[in-house]
């Protein structure tokens, strides 16, 4: 696998902020899950994207042209006691060898390096308004340049925000990023097969999450991307159903929204599979449909046609479909005038995928859905949603949810699909629950 070139991103975002600036952005802080006990700590994404450095009470400071070096980190300080007690730490020597930081200092420190480091400088760019304490900590900073005793030193006059600039830069994948995302799906497909292979009656929706679990993990891919969605029956139709403590029925369809992260990089995948191992009548038809939708929504992706035309095109099949099944009445141009689509099919077809799941990237350049351009990685996820209350459809078709979810990389010449290793036409699926239950 290529390595990651944090230094060659940092180098772009500098060159982008120009002379006589400071780009300063803190790590994500822990999160308290109950008492003295923490949730499992994970990096701010815009954080690691520039640095690769994955503890807390972090801030890198980025200032381009400096002549004692342009990569500066505050982190904390090697400790033995709390070391031993909850982990190793790089350190500031650590943090010169293994990141190539320029220069590195205790954190507990930053109060009184970090105005020196604005001096002279027009520019203070940062992430505004995602933490206000951090916000205000950096007026602070600026306004320590203003004191009596400093008067003579020019602070910064403009604050500017670093988000877009930076998730512009993060909306186009390289192969390094993409080797690592089909990674990500690949240990995702395996976890989804052994997921369907124990799939059966009596056994409950937190069995088939422990299966995605441990899967992941044996394919190191340690956490989930995001809480598993593993919705039997009505469930289903709760978009993001994460209680996954019901019993799995014979007859009843299973929905799983699931994908593991790898090196930070997310997939997610949903297949709807039957518990029994075979799709009742109605069920198969509503099935092929979701999949006719998402296979022509998937056709659109290529350089050239935007973003919107993916989702247009789901639309419309699911559209035109869900006529033909009676479930909606009148013309197609009709319904799609009125959305009555809407209904049945509540959310978009897909967004971006990277660091983060719902990754960041403008959708709409100048008022106008955006163009997709090679390098760019979104997921495709039609489906078609009837709850068990909604009376004003067959009694047949109530109670089914199904959603079918790839992630695909825009290429120079159309897509690739990172999930195809997971079965996706009915017999495909039906053949592999049968051959390995
Ligand atoms: N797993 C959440 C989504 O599909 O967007
Ligand atoms: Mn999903
Ligand atoms: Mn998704």
């Amino acid at each position: 696998m290529q390595a990651i070139n944090f230094a060659a991103r940092r180098k772009r975002l500098m060159q982008w902020m120009g002379p006589n600036s400071i780009a300063i952005l803190p790590a994500a802080s822990e999160k308290v899950r109950s008492r003295d006990v923490n949730y499992p700590y994970r990096q701010d994404s815009d954080f690691w994207y520039l640095t690769g450095f994955n503890e807390p009470e972090a801030v890198v400071v980025l200032i381009p042209n400096r002549k004692h070096g342009e990569f500066i980190l505050f982190n904390r300080e090697k400790d033995p006691m709390q070391e031993t007690w909850h982990g190793k730490r790089l350190g500031q020597e650590g943090a010169m060898g293994y990141l190539a930081a320029d220069d590195a200092f205790p954190i507990t420190d930053i109060d009184d390096i970090l105005p020196g480091l604005m001096e002279g400088k027009e520019r203070i760019y940062f992430e505004l308004g995602v933490n206000p304490e951090f916000d205000q900590q950096i007026l602070e900073w600026r306004n320590q340049l203003s004191q009596p005793q400093n008067k003579s030193v020019a602070r910064p006059g403009e604050m500017i925000d670093l988000k877009h600039h930076l998730h512009e830069m993060r909306l186009i994948k390289t192969q390094a990023e993409i080797q690592r995302m089909r990674f990500a799906a690949n240990a995702s497909a395996k976890a989804h097969k052994a997921l369907m292979s124990a799939c059966a009656a009596g056994k409950s929706e937190a069995d088939m999450e422990a299966e995605l679990l441990y899967h992941y993990a044996k394919n190191a891919c340690r956490n989930a991307a995001y809480p598993s969605i593993v919705a039997a029956g009505d469930n289903a139709n709760i978009l993001h159903y994460i209680e996954n403590d019901s019993a799995l029925k014979d007859g009843e369809l299973l929905l799983v929204d699931a994908g593991c992260e790898f090196e930070y990089y997310a997939s997610d995948i949903s297949r709807t599979i039957p518990i029994s191992g075979q799709y009742t009548e109605p069920q198969a038809q509503l099935y092929d449909l979701v999949l006719k939708a998402q296979l022509a929504a998937i056709e659109m992706v290529k350089p050239g046609n935007h973003w919107n035309d993916i989702h247009d095109k789901a639309v419309e099949v699911i559209t035109q479909g869900l006529i033909e099944l009676k479930i909606l009445k009148g013309s197609l141009k009709d319904n799609l005038a009125k959305e009555t689509y809407k209904e049945f099919y509540m959310h978009k077809t897909g967004h971006w995928l990277g660091l983060d799941v719902h990754d960041v990237g403008d959708y709409q350049v100048h008022g106008q859905s955006r163009l997709l351009e090679a390098g760019m990685v979104l997921t495709v996820e039609p489906g078609i949603y009837i709850s068990k209350s909604n009376r004003k459809v067959a009694k047949k078709w109530r109670g089914i949810g199904i959603r079918i979810e790839d992630d695909v990389v825009v290429t120079k010449k159309g897509y690739d699909i990172l999930s195809k290793a997971v079965p996706k036409c009915r017999d495909e699926i039906e053949r592999w629950m049968q051959q390995t239950a």
